[in-house]
């Protein structure tokens, strides 16, 4: 059985998403959710899941050294980045090469980097008059947003979209692919 962590900031969709996929699954399991933000979504989703959730400030993941304490506590072998807004610690990548990805609201890499999350992604992508735009899964490295793609799925950008029609066409490419795409990687 392979265990994942996932570390989210906010709502927690692709959180929920990535739990329910897993929870019957027999080779993975969602082991515990990792967060740095008390108050986000993420939480109640995890919690009603039955899933532990965890809170860490930004100072404790930027260190990375409880994180990994922590990681190795719920023996994960998986980290799954799923809306984290935290910066991840060089120790971290270094403990799990290549076994931390993330998952970009567009086209990498067009539209990544600093500032470019949430809303601020999609609004760019509508101001630039793209006519496509999808989703990146992406290995982790330390730069912002460009470690080596994994995966990539597009979707059309219509003329009257908002950034939140935009956005929720994102979301359901993000459901659709991101647990199929880490179940691959850990199941090669
Ligand atoms: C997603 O759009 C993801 O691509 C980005 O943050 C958002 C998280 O959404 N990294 P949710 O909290 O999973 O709904």
């Amino acid at each position: 059985m392979k265990s994942l962590a996932i570390l989210a900031s906010g709502s927690g969709s692709n959180a929920e998403n990535i739990i329910r996929y897993f929870s019957h699954s027999e080779f993975i399991k969602v082991a515990v959710v990792l967060s740095n933000n008390a108050g986000a979504g993420v939480h109640n989703r995890a919690k009603v899941l039955g899933i532990p959730s965890l809170t860490f400030s930004r100072e404790e993941f930027a260190a990375g050294d409880v994180i990994l304490e922590t990681l190795k506590a719920y023996q994960v072998d998986f980290v799954v980045l799923a809306g984290f807004l935290s910066k991840v610690a060089d120790g971290l990548i270094e403990a799990f090469p290549r076994k931390i990805v993330n998952i970009h609201p567009a086209l990498l890499p067009r539209y990544g980097g600093k500032g470019m999350y949430g809303m601020h992604v999609h609004r760019a992508v509508l101001a630039a008059g793209d006519r496509e735009s999808g989703i990146t899964i992406h290995y982790i490295d330390e730069h912002y947003d460009e470690g080596p793609v994994i995966y990539q799925a597009t979707c059309p950008v219509l003329p009257d979209d908002s950034p939140e029609s935009l956005c929720e066409r994102v979301h359901e490419l993000e459901h659709k692919w991101y647990p199929k795409v880490i179940e691959d990687l850990l199941t090669d």
